[in-house]
């Protein structure tokens, strides 16, 4: 059974673990606590029969006042059986609360199937950040305004 819940700061170790298992170049542990302890309200786990097996980070960027998708994954056995997208929806729902007018996000030019996750649910590429990455590569800055 799958379960969406707030992240709490005893999960931070394990968000890290998830993190460090998906990205060439992971936020470090310390680094996730003080992105968790900014804003805890817009940061998710979600579990599978008990187990964390995906997360995200979210917070602010102050002006203009928009979400900021910090980071999110879902461990690799568990990918591309809709767990994403749904733990994603849950999070875009939250945001209606919060009276946000829009949410963006960075993701690698070359992570089609992210990409195409974040078209689906009406995000827009906005720009090309050049050299984002720690190995030069490329980042688009994808924006989902609200209604
Ligand atoms: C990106 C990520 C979080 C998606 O999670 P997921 O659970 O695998 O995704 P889902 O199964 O919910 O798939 C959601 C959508 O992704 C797209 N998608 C899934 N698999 C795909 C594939 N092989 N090729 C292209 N698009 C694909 C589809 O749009 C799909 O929607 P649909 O099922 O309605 O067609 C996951 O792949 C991941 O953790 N990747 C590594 C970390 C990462 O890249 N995070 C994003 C950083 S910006």
């Amino acid at each position: 059974m799958n379960q969406i819940r707030q992240m709490t700061k005893n999960d931070i170790p394990q968000v890290y673990e998830i993190e460090r298992r998906s990205f060439p170049y992971p936020f470090g542990e310390v680094l996730i606590g003080s992105l968790y302890f900014g804003a805890p309200e817009l940061c998710y786990v979600l579990e599978q029969d008990g187990k964390m097996v995906g997360f995200l980070l979210g917070g602010y960027t102050p002006i203009p006042r928009q979400a900021h998708i910090l980071s999110f994954a879902i461990l690799e056995n568990f990918r591309g059986e809709g767990l994403g997208k749904g733990l994603l929806i849950h999070f875009l729902n939250q945001l209606k609360s919060l009276e946000l007018s829009s949410v963006k996000l960075e993701v690698n030019v070359e992570n089609q199937k992210a990409i195409e996750l974040y078209e689906s649910l009406q995000f827009k590429i906005e720009s090309r950040i050049r050299k984002y990455y720690q190995d030069n590569s490329d980042a688009y800055s994808m924006v989902r305004r609200e209604e």
